[in-house]
């Protein structure tokens, strides 16, 4: 048995992350020259216009149509009355956008943006799904891969991360970030900003990101999308925030603000979170756009009487772009001319924006990115697929594998592949789909089949439609059908067969902006189905494809083995059956809790103590808790099974008390326990345990992905600064707290050794 030694130190990555901040999006003396020079040329509506976006309502490609808002749009980018475009796509329609700027007066380029969100033609797992792999690496790969074809089809800028901490399974919109967690969501949305933006904005594959949205959408009470959120501002800095943090730390360009309001205002009119926080504590120079129409939504919610007034408000408070509220183009100048706002804050906006496009590269040659050739070459470029194959099947968690079901062998016998997602190629595309094709994707079915060897028969049934009505991604879709007339031939092949594999969840179009749901459970006659088949053949493998944690609870009791597959993409079932034949061991780890009951909702790991946490004495009711169900997720944050078995032990703490300002090494020797070399996300969480403001039962503070050989061992160190234990308290400052504190590692986040010590 070999050990050796990994040493990871958090204090060592914050240092990192806090040189990364230090440079954040920067500019330089010789770009603001050039701005002010160009600032001194601007008539008043050039410069609103700067601030001016729309989307793009006709094919530009074509000769202009007749519908009046198209000619005025082209006949405002020519006035240089529009600053920015976005949903023009291709090199062709982004070149021809272009010269319509460059006819301008000042021929000040537009910044061409889009919803590149998991991929852009060839489609990455849903933010969701990757993040699952735990896998910083994976998913800055993904978003590089995505820059590379956007850049080459004429984007300059994808809205892109959102990274909004998301705790309620409800919320359509958990699919687009990285969970529940902050420190997890703080290191993928590094990971996504480094890798749509790379190492210099300038180049020719490199889009300028913008972390979303701009804050705590993720908090709509009780998961209803655009619903009021009203949280402390402590939990807004010490959960909230740390992704948008780390973003800006790790050099984003632009954020885009939120729909919602927040404690009573709308954050696209909040200036504590624009300009106190944003720009004035994190030194942010870049842009904040607003959300789509959400400068003109600060009337409906009851905050400014009229667009004029909303205009006024969102400006002053420091959103620098207008998606599509038509404000600013409409009411700034004379807001501006009637002393209501100063010039000085257009110009400060119109700066942040021309920074941007100076840093793209946009002076130098405004149709750099739009290169038929390239976009040719580069999109759905091989090596593409094959990455979005790689980072599909890091992303799939093992959630169950009771009897050692899985893996598959090659010469399985008969595998009945049966479900409404078996043969689906259009869902594990998903919503936020960038360009990626319809029914594109490679589905579980035609996986098995390529995988599957001489010695196995894969047969095909659907059992139940899952979704009725338009799939697109702006219409409702029904799970009403009472179709049940699949269901025999279903059972019938489950029968014959040597085991099931059954593919049910989600449709793609399930989760998204608008789709929040009352009910996260399998929808239609999923469970119909789950029964019937599960009745006949014993070895059945549940895989399940989801934009959120499902309730699964029907389905742990009925399958021995259960894969969450989340919506993965153009290669989904490459990757999915990669898994299930045992090619690739699975390491995912769920960045979620998987509720037992949707009541449970909002269902989060690092939740406060309460002063009732334990069950009452002698059997009585009043301690917190449901009379119903359990507290506990059925899948709790941070788990996920392997091929192989991993045992931890011996964890010793360098000290059992620890200095302000020093660091302590905790370390746990991990062992391969099991039969297969195998990869393992080893968690570290803290806690304190009495604050002046309460603190989290557990927070996650650093992760290793280890991989190891059949009984090979390894000592796991970890570095504790005195900073990871700091929070944002009653007094409005960050600190860290003398006292006790308990250290806990394992391979989730219940699953755990635990270690005390003192800091003094
Ligand atoms: C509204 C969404 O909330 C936002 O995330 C998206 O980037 C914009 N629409 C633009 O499509």
């Amino acid at each position: 048995m070999s050990t050796t030694r990994v040493f990871t130190s958090l204090a060592a990555c914050l240092h990192l992350a806090s040189v990364a901040g230090a440079a954040g999006f920067s500019t330089d003396a010789a770009t603001e020259r050039r701005i002010d020079e160009l600032l001194a040329k601007m008539t008043l509506e050039e410069k609103v216009g700067q601030l001016n976006q729309y989307s793009s309502v006709f094919d530009l490609t074509g000769p202009p149509p007749s519908d009046g808002r198209a000619a005025q749009i082209y006949d405002q980018i020519r006035q240089g009355l529009v600053g920015s475009m976005l949903n023009v796509n291709g090199a062709e329609a982004t070149r021809r956008a272009q010269e319509l700027a460059m006819e301008s007066r000042l021929g000040i380029p537009l910044i061409i943006g889009y919803d590149v969100i998991h991929g852009y033609k060839t489609i990455f797992p849903i933010p969701l799904g990757e993040a699952a792999s735990w896998d910083p690496e994976a998913a800055e790969r993904s978003a590089r891969v995505a820059a590379v074809e956007a850049a080459a089809s004429g984007i300059h800028w994808t809205f892109a991360p959102m990274v909004d901490v998301a705790r309620d399974a409800r919320w359509g919109r958990i699919m687009e970030g990285a969970g529940e967690d902050p420190y997890l969501g703080a290191q993928m949305a590094a990971a996504r900003v480094r890798g749509f933006q790379g190492s210099d904005l300038a180049a020719v594959d490199t889009i300028a990101a913008c972390a979303k949205h701009y804050a705590a959408y993720g908090f709509a009470e009780a998961g209803r999308d655009y619903n009021t959120v009203d949280i402390s501002e402590q939990t807004l800095r010490n959960v909230v925030l740390p992704p948008f943090r780390a973003a800006v730390d790790a050099g984003v360009a632009t954020l885009m603000n939120s729909f919602n309001e927040l404690g009573g205002i709308p954050a696209t009119g909040s200036h504590l979170l624009q300009r106190t926080i944003l720009k004035g504590e994190w030194g942010f120079q870049g842009f904040v756009v607003s959300d789509w129409g959400s400068i003109g939504e600060m009337v409906a919610h009851g905050y400014t009487p009229d667009l004029a007034a909303a205009a006024e408000v969102a400006l002053e408070a420091g959103s620098d772009m207008d998606m599509e509220s038509r404000a600013y183009v409409d009411h700034l100048a004379s807001l501006v001319e009637s002393g209501a706002v100063e010039v000085t804050h257009v110009d400060e906006a119109v700066r942040r924006v021309l920074r941007v496009k100076f840093a793209l590269g946009l002076f130098d040659d405004p149709y750099r990115y739009s290169d038929t050739s390239r976009e040719k070459e580069m999109v759905l470029h091989a090596s593409h697929l094959e990455a979005a194959r790689d980072v599909a099947r890091r992303s799939i968690v093992l959630l169950q594998n009771d009897g050692g079901l899985l893996p598959l062998a090659r010469d399985a016998g008969t595998i009945a592949v049966i479900g409404p997602l078996a043969a689906d190629k259009d869902s594990p595309i998903a919503g936020w789909r960038g360009q990626g094709e319809a029914s594109s994707a490679v589905s579980l079915l035609e996986g098995i089949q390529a995988a599957a060897g001489d010695g196995a028969v894969v047969v095909h049934e659907l059992g139940v439609p899952l979704a009725t009505g338009e799939r697109s991604f702006v219409r409702e879709l029904t799970f009403e059908t009472q179709d049940r007339s699949g269901i025999a031939a279903a059972v019938a092949a489950a029968r014959d067969a040597d085991v099931v594999v059954l593919a049910i969840g989600e449709e793609g179009f399930q989760t998204g902006e608008g789709r929040s749901q009352v009910d996260v459970g399998l929808k239609g006659l999923q469970l119909e189905l789950l029964r019937a088949v599960a009745e006949v053949n014993a070895n059945l493998v549940a895989v399940v494809m989801s934009g959120r944690p499902l309730v699964l609870t029907e389905v742990a009791e009925r399958a021995p083995a259960i894969l969450e597959a989340w919506h993965l993409g153009s290669q989904a079932g490459h990757a999915i059956a990669d898994v299930l034949f045992g090619d690739y061991n699975p390491s995912g780890k769920l960045p979620v809790s998987f509720p037992r009951h949707v009541g449970q909702e909002p269902l989060y790991y690092n939740h406060k103590p309460t002063g009732r946490g334990e069950p009452a004495f002698g059997g009585m009711v009043f301690w917190s808790h449901y009379t119903d169900a359990p507290n506990t997720p059925l899948f709790p944050f941070g788990h996920g099974l392997s091929y192989t078995t991993f045992e931890y032990s011996n964890l010793r703490l360098g000290a059992g008390e620890m200095a302000m300002r020093d660091t302590l090494t905790v370390e746990v020797t991990l062992t391969n326990s099991g039969g297969r070399p195998g990869t393992e996300i080893v968690q570290l969480y803290v806690r304190d345990r009495f604050a002046s403001y309460t603190r989290p039962v557990k927070e996650l503070k650093g992760f290793r992905k280890v991989t190891l050989d059949p009984g090979e061992s390894r000592v796991v160190s970890f570095a504790l600064g005195s900073d990871d234990l700091a929070f944002y308290g009653a007094d409005g400052g960050w600190s860290a707290e003398p006292g006790a504190f308990e250290v806990f590692v394992g391979g989730s986040s219940v699953e755990l050794l635990k270690g005390e010590f003192t800091l003094r």
